[in-house]
């Protein structure tokens, strides 16, 4: 996306109120204010077609709990998805969906917009995930009670990273995630903190071995905590090195 560009986040939501809430502090409501991004959420019940309102129906085959009709959803895509947006992906936050990472973030955040339906009860009708092509976006193995605060921890990652939002591009050059590493622990003053000091290479003013602390800082922790992200880091470097 060109830094001209507004991106455009869609949100279908049963609780639009939600919104933009968190989304209005810091970063993304900085940018929000100074239109880098634009915000459209729009209330699913506002579609329902009967007079009581309904948006959802029990589950087909039995089942505890209820499921968000497919035909509700259809009117409120369809008002909400211009026809020139309707290439940009849309995703259902769904605890069966792929879990989010800093790459999916990434490519999200490149592209020009996006629309997120946020389920509640049992979820939404399936259909709605085929005939949209919809990708189903997960924030971790845990199940939460709605799909609005997936969606607004999704926004908030993506948003960071569009043009002109970071004042230092670098802070997102060293960051954790960057070639599939932990980011290295941080200090700053007082220089001494109850008896707790900093490591000496930071006050060294040795550039070089102070990157050099932080590759190693960052490579051990991934290795602990990570084995995943560590093991991912290691294959990735060597096809790197396969390649030139
Ligand atoms: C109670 S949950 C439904 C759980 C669903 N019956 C299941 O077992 O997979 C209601 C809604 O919360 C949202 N949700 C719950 N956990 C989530 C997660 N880990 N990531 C993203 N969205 C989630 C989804 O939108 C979901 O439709």
């Amino acid at each position: 996306m060109s830094s001209q560009e507004m991106f455009s986040a869609r949100v279908l939501s049963l609780y639009p109120s939600m919104f933009p809430g968190p989304l209005n502090y810091s970063l993304a409501g900085r940018a929000l204010k100074d239109k880098r991004w634009d915000l459209s959420v729009l209330n699913i019940r506002e579609f329902a077609s009967d007079p009581h309102k309904t948006v959802d129906g029990r589950p087909f085959g039995g089942g505890p709990g209820m499921v968000l009709r497919a035909d509700v959803l259809d009117r409120a895509l369809s008002a909400i998805i211009p026809k020139e947006q309707q290439n940009e992906p849309v995703i259902v936050l769904s605890p069966r969906g792929n879990p989010l990472d800093q790459k999916r973030v990434n490519e999200l955040a490149l592209g020009a917009g996006l629309t997120l339906i946020c389920g509640r009860f049992e979820g939404i009708d399936h259909r709605i995930i085929d005939a949209y092509g919809a990708e189903e976006i997960s924030l971790g193995d845990f199940v939460l009670s709605g799909g609005e605060i997936a969606a607004i921890a999704l926004l908030d990652a993506v948003v960071r990273l569009l043009p002109n939002v970071i004042g230092a591009a670098e802070s997102l050059t060293n960051e954790s995630f960057t070639d599939n590493l932990l980011e290295y622990p941080q200090f700053t003053r007082p220089q001494i903190w109850d008896g707790y000091t900093v490591p000496n290479i930071l006050l060294s003013g040795d550039h070089a071995g102070i990157a050099s602390w932080r590759q190693n800082e960052s490579e051990q922790l991934t290795r602990e905590r990570r084995p995943d992200l560590w093991a991912r880091h290691n294959r990735e470097l060597t096809s790197a090195r396969v390649k030139k």
